[in-house]
């Protein structure tokens, strides 16, 4: 365990507490995890872990320092974070044996886009919405993912019905994107990620505390109430169908 990882922050742990309950088959999802991993940085590189900061990314990022493996983390700064999500960002990278790389959206981009739509605009339309993820993520990410064999997420089956059928591995994205993805938590329960944050005292980000288990953008993300799905706090306003930003949408 990576001691510089341990932060006295998380206590008391409510979201480890209300949460962990580790899977009968968590050490073997774990072994399947760590060997992933270990493949992805002998065989991909250069490979890189992108991460928003949320619980299942900061169980990579700890997987990454734990096994020591050659996998920089990138996180897309939006400009639009919560200042908890801030915050943890400043201490991974105070305390990350990985580098983690900040990537910014384009300021002339951003102040256009405000100053041409309003302050509101993401709540007018679907389009506008979708055109600030492309000024704020999609093109930060075109530039992350540059020069990539692969990149790493914390993509889970269990976060939603679009996202029933994410493999370990990804290759559907090699003719477009030229990239290889790799999901490590695909099989991984809710339980089982918060129990290796409890098992291994990772750091996270105290939102998840006051009932946000999935986190982006300040504007777009509320917590949720109990019987909600995982991610309806995420673009509430919206349809099902559209609740996505762009990253993980397949060209
Ligand atoms: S999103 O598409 O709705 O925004 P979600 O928040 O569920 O995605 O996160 C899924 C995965 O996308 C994360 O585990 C992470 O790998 C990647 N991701 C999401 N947001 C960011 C970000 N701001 N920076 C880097 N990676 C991100
Ligand atoms: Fe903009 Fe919201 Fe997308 Fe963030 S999640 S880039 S604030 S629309």
């Amino acid at each position: 365990m990576t001691s510089s990882l341990i932060s006295s922050r998380n206590s008391p742990a409510k979201a480890t507490a209300q949460n962990a309950k580790a899977s009968p088959d968590f050490a073997a999802k774990l072994a399947e995890t760590q060997a992933l991993l270990r493949r992805a940085a002998a065989e991909f590189t250069p490979v890189t872990q992108a991460s928003s900061l949320g619980a299942e990314d900061v169980v990579i990022t700890h997987l990454i320092n734990s096994l020591q493996l050659d996998i920089p983390v990138f996180v897309l700064e939006t400009g639009a974070l919560h200042t908890e999500t801030l915050a943890l960002l400043e201490r991974t990278q105070a305390h990350s044996r990985a580098a983690i790389h900040v990537f910014r959206p384009v300021q002339e981009s951003v102040i256009a886009f405000v100053r041409d739509q309003g302050q509101d605009a993401i709540y007018k339309s679907i389009e506008l919405r979708k055109a600030c993820c492309g000024i704020r993520k999609m093109e930060p990410l075109a530039r992350a993912l540059t020069g990539q064999r692969a990149w790493i997420t914390g993509l889970r089956q269990e976060q939603s019905t679009a996202r029933a059928e994410v493999p370990l591995q990804d290759d559907s994205e090699v003719a477009g994107k030229g990239l290889s993805k790799f999901n490590p938590l695909a099989q991984w329960t809710w339980g089982d990620v918060w129990h290796y944050i409890a098992e291994n005292q990772v750091d996270y980000n105290p939102l998840h505390d006051q009932f946000f288990p999935s986190i982006g953008c300040a504007p777009c993300t509320r917590a949720i109430s109990l019987g909600e799905e995982f991610r309806a706090g995420r673009w509430w306003w919206e349809d099902e169908a559209a609740k996505e930003c762009g990253l993980h949408v397949k060209a």
